[in-house]
């Protein structure tokens, strides 16, 4: 059900957690100088101008719509990426990080296997992407490199709230991998981490790093009337397919962090079972009734 992935026959096969498509090619990374927890140096000294050129500039396109957009928590903590000319050096973000909130971002040469992520959150120990996206891949790229790696997930980091949160989610991975329910715990993933937003007291905002590393989904996400919006419900989270190819058909909105954190602190393994007996929802399913509430 859960086999451990064998990232070398192909690199998202069961990689869920940390996977934005099913790639038919190779990864990119240079597994070969990968530790066996799957860190590597980030070798910054390799990236080109061109490649520092090509971070400014999704940086500052993304920097330039994140007011009204992005939730309050994320902006006032961007700039601690540093500035937005060239790729930030991990070790030097490490350090603030770690004054923050006793994390910091670790390079790995790309997908890595779940168990090997959710050890690593568990530590808080964020694994970023060393390599970048080609100049073709401006706008969309399929796996994650360093620009969504950094600027979608690392801000966020710096709140304690969802620091701790982050790395709840590291534990309960390693548990879910025990338990072979690491699908339902990718889906809560999906939905929060990298999709999710949040109602403010200004209104809806993204705290995603899917969403605010998207040129186009996060305005989509936060004010087309096409998708749907549904308040956070853990099960329903659980039991909803994403799209990994498209915009979202479906977000599932927090009223703060704090709501986060404390839908990890049940014992998922009793989720898990009543779970799994239940039919699933596609992404752009609208019902409202579920199983758990029609039986009451
Ligand atoms: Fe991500």
């Amino acid at each position: 059900m859960n086999p451990q992935p064998d990232f070398h026959s192909g690199v998202n096969q069961g990689v869920a957690p940390v996977t934005y498509g099913q790639g038919e090619r190779p990864p990119r990374g240079d597994y070969a100088q990968a530790r066996s927890d799957y860190t590597c140096d980030q070798q910054w000294q390799r990236y080109t101008a061109a490649e520092h050129d090509l971070y400014r500039r999704l940086y500052e396109r993304q920097a330039a719509q994140l007011n009204g957009l992005a939730c309050e928590e994320f902006i006032a903590a961007v700039k601690h990426l540093g500035a937005p000319d060239r790729v930030p050096r991990f070790d030097a973000l490490s350090e603030a990080l770690h004054r923050a909130t006793r994390w910091e971002v670790v390079a790995v040469p790309g997908l890595i296997p779940e168990e090997a992520f959710f050890a690593l959150l568990a530590a808080r120990r964020f694994p970023v992407t060393n390599w970048i996206r080609t100049p073709e891949e401006f706008d969309y790229v399929v796996e994650p490199d360093v620009f969504h790696d950094l600027f979608g997930h690392v801000p966020l980091l710096f709140n304690p709230v969802f620091a701790d949160y982050m790395q709840a989610y590291g534990e309960g991975g390693l548990k879910a991998s025990r338990l072979a329910a690491c699908e339902y715990l990718a889906r809560l993933y999906w939905y929060t981490v990298e999709f999710g937003l949040i109602a403010t007291p200004a209104g809806l905002r993204a705290y995603g790093a899917g969403i605010l590393s998207s040129a186009g989904e996060l305005r989509h996400s936060v004010t087309s009337p096409q998708p749907r919006r549904r308040p956070f419900e853990l099960e329903r989270i659980m039991r909803t397919r994403y799209k990994i190819d498209d915009y979202q058909a479906t977000y599932f909105v927090i009223d703060s962090f704090g709501q986060l954190f404390d839908a990890t602190r049940p014992d998922f393994a009793p989720i898990y079972a009543r779970v799994a007996g239940m039919p699933e929802f596609e992404a752009d399913d609208s019902r409202d009734q579920t199983a758990s509430n029609t039986s009451g």
